[in-house]
């Protein structure tokens, strides 16, 4: 298969959209910018469509699919049931990167978005790209990140070319993403709210609006165990050289590159801008110091460029765990298999 990028300009972009919905509506794949990450598109509704998404990816069936929508409206059509919890939330966070998992309205989608399950995730994207593409197209779109499965999220078409090339229809490039990592995914339909997965929508954003929310900070200090979405148990994120997380120092961390180097190896280092001076091999800055969302919009980037150097081993320097930058050290953790260096 073929895979053609229409770079989006303002411009002339209708016959992009229109070709865009046209493949969607004839079952094809298309991947589209978000505000997160980019998101490889199939009509929700069209099991066939969707399969070829796990096919792409080399995803997993068992882990379901966020459904995107363009309008907050179409959510009364594909859930069974909006608590008013959903839609104080809708009110507050939409467009934005707040994925909702509320009971599935029945029939409406393709069984493999939500691998069986009762519940689906709903998201509608802050993008001027992908709302005009949903709202061109008037249907749910089923949208993974447009990556190879376990591979860091893509940023850039750049980055889903270099995965899905050759696997899909069709590229919209809307340049690089802004929030860099993939939305909090908060679950509706257990009795307390809880977050599945950190995202740049917190805990302490949703509780002044729906009260306690299980995977904050509190109900970890509570001893609840934060519940998985079932896509947190895959090793994710991943560049192709171990990854060592390390704390955000310039002396500490020169220190580990010099004990390494005497050992023959050599080192990646994604840290802040500033960081270039610890002397590793190749240096991928991601974000400022001190600054979490800088460091979540670089990220992936960043990860991904170390995979373009022979390096024997990846150090990637922790953010506070708070704010942002807890969804950021979620990651960190998923792609060092919680792997600290020199611990
Ligand atoms: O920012 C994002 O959310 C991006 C962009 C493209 O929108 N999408 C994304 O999708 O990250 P994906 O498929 O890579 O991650 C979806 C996550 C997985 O962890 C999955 O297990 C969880 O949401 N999920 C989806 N439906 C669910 C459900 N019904 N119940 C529990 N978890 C669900
Ligand atoms: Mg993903």
């Amino acid at each position: 298969m073929e895979t053609e990028k229409a770079v989006l300009t303002g411009r002339g972009d209708e016959e992009h959209f229109e070709r865009a919905v046209r493949l969607l509506l004839e079952g094809e794949l298309v991947a589209f910018p978000t505000e997160t990450v980019y998101g490889l598109g199939a009509l929700a509704t069209s099991e066939e469509a969707v399969r070829k998404i796990y096919k792409a990816k080399g995803r997993p069936s068992d882990n379901p699919l966020i459904a995107h929508v363009g309008t907050a409206e179409e959510v009364m059509k594909y859930a069974a049931d909006v608590p008013n919890s959903a839609k104080v939330l809708m009110d507050a966070f939409w467009p934005g990167p707040l994925t909702l998992i509320l009971k599935a309205a029945p029939g409406v989608f393709a069984p493999s978005v939500t691998a069986g399950l009762d519940t689906v995730g709903l998201r509608m994207p802050d993008h001027p790209v992908a709302l005009r593409l949903l709202r061109q197209l008037g249907r749910p779109v089923a949208a993974p990140s447009a990556n190879t499965s376990g591979k860091p999220s893509p940023t850039s078409a750049y980055h889903v070319a270099a995965d899905l090339a050759g696997k899909i229809s069709y590229i919209l490039d809307g340049g690089r993403t802004g929030i860099g990592i993939e939305s909090t995914v908060l679950d509706l339909t257990s009795e307390v709210p809880a977050i599945l997965r950190p995202g740049a929508v917190t805990a302490g954003m949703l509780e002044p609006l729906i009260g306690p929310v299980n995977g904050s900070a509190e109900a970890a200090e509570a001893g609840v165990a934060a519940p998985r979405a079932p896509g947190m148990k895959y090793t994710h994120y991943s560049p192709e050289a171990p990854v060592f997380i390390i704390r955000p120092d310039v002396g500490e961390i020169r220190e580990a590159v010099d004990g390494l180097h005497r050992e023959g190896r050599r080192v990646a280092l994604v840290a802040p801008a500033g960081f270039k001076e610890a002397g590793a091999d190749w240096f991928f800055p991601a974000g400022k110091a001190g600054d979490p969302e800088s460091v979540s919009a670089d990220l992936y980037a960043a990860l991904r460029e170390c995979d373009t150097t022979d390096a024997d081993l990846i150090l990637a320097a922790a953010v506070e765990d708070h704010g942002i930058g807890r969804a950021v050290m979620n990651r960190l953790n998923k792609s060092a298999g919680g792997k600290w260096f020199g611990k």
